[in-house]
């Protein structure tokens, strides 16, 4: 699938982006772990969370198809009511579903097997297996420490106390739900704060979990209480919307509930910081979880250099602040941000090729990428199956010259099904077609 752009145009009105994807995973995860029946609302029915949803119901939990309102009922069994999968646990692109299952799986009394599509079969693991190896699980990956994992059952985990070496959600997340089901206290500590949708969800279904700085930590056995979960609107999707409506001229969008939790607010910041006209409005809580309105206006932006401690508060935004960049006046240096190569794609290459093809100075480093803004033109760019390149690159027509191409776009609907009517609606110049 391709999207094809014509240059011009502004974003305009109100939008209402999907469910957060990574609260829908956890949604569905501890719904399945949790005594009783659990109702989301605003669950995200992408291909990713829906990887998790498959997952659990191969392990017996039975789960309503989402509907149109993201409306699912959960019938959890209860932290020791998973039964074996029948076959091995197809995970397509989601690096989410694999590394929080592969936690959640490495103290179960069965054998079961992840695997995943092409990216997902060769995104790192090991920073997975080796903490759940100390605590005691049997897993194995290939040579080179990739899916497809085999997990083999181990008579009880143990706690530890683990420093996270690089700061990442997904790795704390995966050591937390394996420390639901250790003997005595599991402990993370983290380099700098990555988003804290796990502690904050265990705590809505009654977990105690404890905070010590940058330490966080759960106790193994104890009891999930099902309960509502409302999921906000997805603000790494969101963040398409306030790039292309800050570099278009005569825009004016409000996004509404969107997840303003603090630990990933960091789009916002860097777009503020560049001189975005951002305003949070109407603020409150959907459960645990921060949520706004935002009403996002055109903007003169300027180039920044990017402070290290937002990289992981916007660790997903990058290909759209770079797009943000390529509009600004000015250079935008961004470092410390390694992690980015190893995402659905390697995003600091993959975004370097696409800006370069389309007329924009971009030199990349091992850990990050310069940018220089000026006139975007027009051409082809390909997305190499990763949906925040694609949606990033779609954005940037708004200010180029001439229409834009977008190749290998099927994976938007991993995180954002209906981008392109929702994005055509508010004023985006965008088709696609099935030629690329
Ligand atoms: C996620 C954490 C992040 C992010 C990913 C979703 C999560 O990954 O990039 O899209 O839901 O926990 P890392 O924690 O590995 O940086």
């Amino acid at each position: 699938m391709r999207f094809l752009l014509n240059p011009g145009g502004n974003l305009r009105g109100s939008v209402r982006v999907p469910g957060d994807k990574s609260i829908s995973h956890r949604a569905i995860m501890l719904g399945a772990l949790a005594d009783g029946v659990t109702g989301v609302t605003g669950f995200l029915s992408g291909a990713d969370s829906l990887a998790t949803l498959a997952a659990c119901r191969a392990m017996g939990v039975a789960i309503t198809d989402p509907d149109a309102a993201g409306r699912v009922t959960i019938h959890g069994g209860g932290l020791h009511g998973l039964t074996a999968p029948s076959a091995p646990l197809d995970l397509g692109n989601s690096g989410t579903s694999m590394r929080l299952l592969a936690g959640l799986l490495a103290g179960q009394p069965f054998a079961s097997t992840l695997i995943g599509d092409a990216s997902l079969m060769q995104r790192p693991m090991r920073r997975v297996t080796q903490p759940l190896g100390l605590m005691g699980a049997q897993i194995t990956a290939s040579a080179s420490g990739t899916a497809p994992l085999q997990i083999t059952p181990v008579d009880q985990l143990r706690g530890i106390e683990y420093a996270l070496p690089v700061a990442s959600a997904q790795v704390k997340s995966s050591i937390l739900l394996a420390g639901l089901f250790a003997d005595g206290a599991t402990w993370v500590t983290e380099p700098a704060p990555s988003r804290d949708h796990t502690e904050r969800m265990l705590t809505a279904f009654g977990y105690t979990v404890e905070r010590d700085g940058m330490r966080v930590g759960v106790r193994g056995g104890g009891r999930l209480v099902a309960t509502d979960v409302a999921i906000p609107a997805d603000l790494s999707s969101a963040a398409f919307f306030l790039v292309g409506a800050s570099i278009a001229p005569e825009s004016d969008l409000i996004l509404t509930d969107v997840g303003i939790n603090p630990t990933r607010r960091g789009i916002i910041t860097l777009l503020q910081m560049m001189g975005a006209d951002i305003e949070i409005v109407n603020p409150r809580t959907f459960g645990g979880e921060p949520v706004a309105d935002l009403r996002v206006r055109s903007a003169a932006l300027h180039g920044i250099e990017i402070p290290e401690e937002q990289v992981a508060l916007a660790i997903d935004e990058f290909p759209a602040l770079f797009i943000a960049a390529a509009c600004a006046e000015g250079e935008t240096v961004l470092r410390g941000a390694a992690e980015l190569r190893v995402k659905e794609s390697d995003r600091i290459q993959v975004m370097a090729d696409g800006l370069t093809a389309l007329g924009i100075a971009a030199d990349p480093a091992a850990d990050g990428l310069r940018i220089r803004g000026g006139q975007l033109r027009g051409g082809t760019v390909n997305s190499h199956g990763d949906h925040r390149v694609a949606m990033a690159f779609a954005m940037a027509a708004l200010r180029a010259s001439e229409p834009i191409t977008i190749l290998d776009c099927a994976n938007v609907a991993t995180s954002f099904p209906d981008f392109a009517p929702l994005a055509a609606a508010a004023g985006l110049r965008i088709s696609s077609d099935d030629n690329g």
